[in-house]
């Protein structure tokens, strides 16, 4: 059969416009899990198209946030037609809806999962259209959670302070009450809170029994909660039980206590008697002190570590 592109391509041009409706015809062109609100394309989402003699061959689709900012979930240019500045336009352009629709900003998130060509590509393209410089945002690590017990225990400076050390204690995750909701609502204004540590984020399969409660004279003031994984995306681990820890956080003052790290050491520790010293534990952790610490001092001990990047790009810069 006749490649359409190719056929189209001497007469016609590529268009770019804003879409809306039924717009499945694009559906080939962003992940599945994505795919169905093409059905019916509608605020929050947000999607700018590219056609060539109709054929679609290009879209940037993403979300409007109620805080005012744009979040652009994939952008996809048909392989036909790559290297020709089409990602650059659509990236341009997708900038340009959410401005129209009120929004101040807009946010590209991507992995290190992304094939290298594709991740480069991504970024030149975003780069050419007036976006800011990568940023890493988020590493995802994934390792064994007896070994990750051993190497805690180990650590001189934290070893010694596992165990209800300076009023602090690593309690059982019990339902929270209405102290504990009030404690959350003031640490949710301080320094280094982002949305997705408070402790009910995203939570699908909450796991209790490997979640931890950080608090002093009874007050939470911090926590790590475990989540069943859905699966370890590892080749030769895929049948391993595991647990997501997608959500920690410690009161700012308790920082450089050890308290954080003495939090996942018992939730590892819990993992390691519930699942097994083999099961995997998925951790996140976004704040930069953080990330270098885990890097540093836990470096050996991860199978595989995801990187996740986030591109940004205020409207301001388009305006000018
Ligand atoms: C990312 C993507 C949309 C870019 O589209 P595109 O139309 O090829 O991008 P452009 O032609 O506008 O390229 C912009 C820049 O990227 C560079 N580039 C393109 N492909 C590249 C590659 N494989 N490696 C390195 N740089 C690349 C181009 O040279 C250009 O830079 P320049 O203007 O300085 O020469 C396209 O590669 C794609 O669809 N990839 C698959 C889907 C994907 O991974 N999307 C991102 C995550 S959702």
């Amino acid at each position: 059969m006749a490649d359409p592109v190719a056929a189209a391509r001497p007469r016609s041009t590529v268009v770019l416009a804003p879409l809306a409706g039924n717009t499945s015809a694009y559906a080939g062109l962003t992940y599945p899990r994505l795919a169905p609100c093409l059905g019916a394309l509608a605020l929050p989402w947000l999607a700018v198209g590219a056609t060539l003699a109709g054929v679609p061959v290009g879209l940037a689709l993403g979300t409007l946030g109620n805080d005012g900012e744009a979040l652009l979930l994939s952008v996809v240019v048909t392989p036909a037609l790559r290297r020709q500045g089409f990602g650059r336009r659509l990236l341009a352009a997708f900038a340009e809806a959410p401005a129209a629709a009120g929004a101040h900003r807009a946010a590209a998130a991507y992995s290190s999962r992304l094939p290298a060509g594709d991740a480069a590509a991504l970024v030149a393209a975003a780069t050419a259209a007036g976006w800011g410089p990568p940023e890493l945002r988020e590493l995802i690590c994934f390792s064994e959670a007896g070994p990750m017990v051993e190497a805690v225990a180990r650590w001189p400076a934290v070893s010694g302070r596992l165990r209800d050390a300076e009023g602090v204690s690593f309690a059982p995750w019990r339902p929270l009450d209405a102290a504990d909701h009030a404690a959350i609502a003031a640490m949710a204004g301080g320094e280094g809170y982002v949305p997705h540590m408070h402790p009910d984020w995203s939570m699908a399969a909450p796991l209790p029994e490997c979640s931890v409660a950080v608090r002093r004279g009874g007050a939470l003031v911090g926590w790590v909660m475990a989540e069943q994984a859905a699966g370890v995306p590892l080749p030769g681990y895929r049948d391993r039980p595991a647990v997501t820890y997608r959500s920690a956080y410690l009161r700012p003052d308790l920082w450089h206590t050890g308290a954080l790290v003495g939090a996942y050491w018992h939730a590892f520790d819990r993992q390691a008697a519930l699942l097994g010293p083999q099961s995997i534990a998925i951790y996140h952790t976004c704040l930069p002190r953080m990330m270098a610490m885990v890097r540093r001092r836990f470096g050996p001990l991860h199978l595989k570590v995801d990187e996740a990047w986030e591109l940004r790009i205020t409207f301001r810069t388009l305006q000018k």
